[in-house]
């Protein structure tokens, strides 16, 4: 099968409470390529790795994450809702993630959550921690909010920024070129052999979200997409090797 390049969703969210250094550990010792995660803006504008614009799902704090200072937000245990085993997990910071995937020599895709509610400044703050690290050759910006991702090409046009997007939409890739993106994140089942060789055709790597099943990641890798986003690392790991 055609080597496609692994990305841990959330990192190892299968087996680690998602968005956590649990997780982004596990996945860099399951062997992913790169690890995908989700970012907001803290009421004092320090980037945090959380999915939801609320706290009560993934932590045993409710709220938004952006009433609630970072300081404030450490103290929060954001690993007990998913076992026992990751009571006291907290909610990392980006720089450590940064950290980490600077030591393994991982990618990183970065997801800006500002799509339901404007965080204003999240994608200067990202951009200051990624350029402080000196990786943004290894980092990729994606959203579902494509006004976000054309103030990060305004502020930085050497990034790679992704669109992602649930719509089959009619030729992406005439409409990434048109917003300024240099890749496309499309929910898997609207991924077609017509969009990866169109795709290809314009230089436009495409990454699909969230493939959690063999069936799917065989097609997709078939097809020749670029990576999967996907929880389960080690099975993609797996089918590649066989
Ligand atoms: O990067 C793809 C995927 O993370 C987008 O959806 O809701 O899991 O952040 P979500
Ligand atoms: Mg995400």
């Amino acid at each position: 099968m055609k080597r496609v390049q692994v990305f841990a969703h959330r990192g190892y969210s299968a087996v680690a409470p998602e968005n956590t250094m649990a997780a982004f550990q596990r996945a860099a010792e399951a062997g992913a390529d790169g690890l995908e995660l989700d970012v907001h803006l803290t009421k004092d504008r320090e980037v945090v790795v959380i999915h939801d614009y609320t706290l009560k799902r993934t932590t045993d704090g409710k709220g938004w994450v952006k009433d609630f200072t970072w300081k404030e937000l450490r103290r929060l245990d954001a690993g007990s809702w998913f076992g026992e085993e990751f009571q006291g997990e907290p909610i990392p910071h980006l720089k450590e993630v940064l950290e980490l995937a600077a030591d393994k020599n991982l990618l990183l895709n970065i997801e800006l959550k500002s799509n339901k509610y404007p965080e204003p400044g999240l994608e200067e703050r990202v951009l200051e921690w990624t350029e402080q690290f000196g990786r943004t050759d290894k980092v990729m910006i994606s959203s579902f909010n494509h006004h976000s991702l054309r103030r990060v090409k305004e502020m930085h046009p050497e990034m790679d920024v992704a669109i992602l997007f649930m719509a089959n939409l009619y030729e992406p890739w005439t409409y990434a070129r048109h917003a300024g993106a240099d890749s496309i994140h499309p929910y898997w089942p609207t991924v077609s052999e017509e969009m990866v060789n169109a795709c290809h055709n314009m230089g436009i790597p495409l990454r699909p979200f969230t493939v959690n099943r063999e069936k799917e990641m065989r097609r997709l890798s078939n097809l020749g997409v670029d990576a999967i986003i996907t929880d389960q690392v080690e099975l993609l790991r797996d089918i590649q090797q066989k």
